[in-house]
């Protein structure tokens, strides 16, 4: 049920709102530029050199080449695009049948590697996490085989905004000639993504956690990576993924991605000093609270916690009614009442995992908003315990 309250919205990791400017230069894609980039005619030609440009534009955020930039659907595509077509080519190529992914994937890569697991047959390895949430390269190292396909560890986690040391792990894997994917979904909203330097073959990304619009992606596959695509028809994106490619959200995507990084060191200074005295506030006045996730090395606009004996999707409702609209952990899992794998995959017990609470900022975001949070959070907290009995 909607609450009738004026809502403040503290969740940016789930999605963000499109920025006018994005929805500037989507505009004409819609109405009078509607060819089909596949076209020969001036109309396709417009619409193909938009599409061109859009992938310039990205391959710079990228600092890679624009013929490594594919358009995908979201972020989840890409991952599935990724994974798939690593794991399949690396079968077809090689023989190799070992994929190597952390616990604290999202769905888009666990899903996806359990199912190339139960139903074709792939030997599946899980990666532990430390307290944080976090991959070390030593374990990499440790579980790398010769016959891997593909390796998959995400950049930042959605869930408890921990950072991965990609470098490093992408290091390792160069070392043994294993093709690495990181999902930056979430990272690329906030971190430098410099494909020049980070040792990665595959980087999944989506436009509507940086202000872009929902349902567009990309998937850069650095050059030579062998992928099998899992889009077959006609040959849009380099033969990588088949489909009339969607202009006004490539546009859009762009545009986003472009302003994301011209913003981000304003942003920064705008969301850290935010996300800490959030953090230092709640772990301050409220009994039986842990931060989930690094103290430092997250994501700047993301603060998680776990309640001892609280429920987290009770709390979410309260919050709700009271004005905060805030997650439990990945959007993907607000409804399901038991802890999730990730924080399961940090150690934590089930009285602690159950009362999660995710807390994401953004640039709209107020000191007051802060403020009002963190005044009626603690009777909130104490009200649901009481309910539950505590
Ligand atoms: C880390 C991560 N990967 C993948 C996705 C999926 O992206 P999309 O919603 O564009 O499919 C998300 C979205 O929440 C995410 O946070």
């Amino acid at each position: 049920m909607m609450s009738k309250n004026p809502k403040t919205y503290l969740d940016y990791a789930a999605t963000t709102p499109l920025d006018p400017r994005v929805f500037d230069v989507m505009g004409p894609f819609f109405t009078s530029k509607y060819g089909n980039p596949s076209s020969v005619h001036t109309f396709g030609q417009q619409a193909e050199a938009a599409v061109e440009t859009a992938r310039e534009s990205l391959a710079e955020f990228l600092n890679c080449s624009p013929m490594e930039v594919v358009f995908t659907s979201c972020g989840s595509e890409s991952d599935n695009l990724a994974l798939r077509g690593a794991a399949f080519a690396a079968r077809q190529i090689r023989k190799a049948n070992h994929i190597l992914i952390s616990l604290v994937e999202h769905h888009a890569i666990s899903h996806t590697a359990e199912q190339l697991s139960n139903v074709f047959g792939f030997d599946l390895e899980y990666l532990p996490v430390n307290e944080y949430g976090q991959v070390t390269g030593e374990s990499v190292k440790e579980r790398l085989r010769e016959d891997t396909a593909v390796v998959s560890i995400m950049f930042a986690n959605n869930e408890i905004g921990s950072i991965n040391p990609i470098r490093e792990i992408g290091e390792i894997c160069r070392g043994k000639n294993i093709p690495f994917h990181t999902d930056a979904v979430q990272a690329a909203a906030h971190l430098a993504i410099d494909t020049s330097t980070l040792n990665v073959d595959l980087l999944s990304l989506g436009a509507h956690k940086l202000y872009g619009p929902k349902g567009i992606g990309a998937l850069y596959i650095r050059q030579g990576t062998p992928i099998l695509t899992t889009q077959t028809g006609g040959g849009q994106e380099n033969n990588f993924r088949a489909g009339t490619s969607n202009v006004a959200f490539i546009v859009g995507q762009a545009e986003a991605f472009r302003l994301s990084k011209e913003e981000q060191l304003n942003n920064h200074a705008h969301l850290i000093p935010l996300r800490d005295r959030l953090i230092k506030e709640v772990l301050q006045i409220i009994p039986d609270v842990k931060l989930t996730g690094h103290p430092t090395d997250r994501l700047p606009n993301h603060a998680s916690f776990v309640f001892k004996n609280v429920g987290g999707n009770e709390l979410l409702m309260m919050l709700d009614n009271a004005g905060f609209a805030c997650s439990s952990g990945s959007a993907c899992k607000t409804g399901n009442p038991e802890p999730s794998e990730v924080l399961n995959a940090i150690g934590l017990s089930r009285d602690w995992g159950l009362g999660s609470l995710r807390v994401t900022l953004g640039k709209y975001t107020k000191d007051e908003d802060i403020s009002r949070f963190i005044e009626i959070l603690p009777q909130l907290i104490s009200d649901n315990r009481k309910m539950r009995g505590f």
